[in-house]
């Protein structure tokens, strides 16, 4: 396996549980090209948004998410066990 994500549909949303791409071939566009998919589909079948959670120092994930237009909505401090903060990001998908 070289990349995967993890998607729930809930009820008008979809929530981004997990994506990683191995990390002898990151920056190849793996991961854009699955939450590409994933911001499509959710647009075809009418989700209204997508949700995710990442990691404030995460600088990779938050720039792949901020390129697709993903907008940061909210913060829980000190919520991973490496003291991180989470940010909670947000996609509409309807226009
Ligand atoms: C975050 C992650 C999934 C990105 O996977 P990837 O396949 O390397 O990403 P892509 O090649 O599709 O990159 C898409 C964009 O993300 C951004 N990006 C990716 N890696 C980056 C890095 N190391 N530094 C800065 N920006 C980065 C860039 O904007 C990039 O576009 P560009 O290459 O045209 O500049 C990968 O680094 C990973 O698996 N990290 C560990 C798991 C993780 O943190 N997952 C996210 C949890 S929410």
């Amino acid at each position: 396996m070289l990349a995967y994500g993890l998607l729930w549909r809930v009820t008008d949303e979809l929530h981004l549980q997990r994506l990683a791409a191995d990390p002898a071939r990151r920056r190849q566009g793996l991961a854009r090209g699955l939450l590409e998919e994933a911001i499509a589909r959710g647009r075809a079948t009418g989700q209204r948004c997508l949700l995710l959670e990442v990691g404030a120092r995460n600088e990779a994930a938050l720039a792949l998410y901020r390129s697709v237009g993903c907008a940061i909505v909210g913060r829980r401090s000190h919520y991973y066990t490496d003291g991180d903060d989470a940010l909670l990001l947000t996609l509409e998908l309807v226009a």
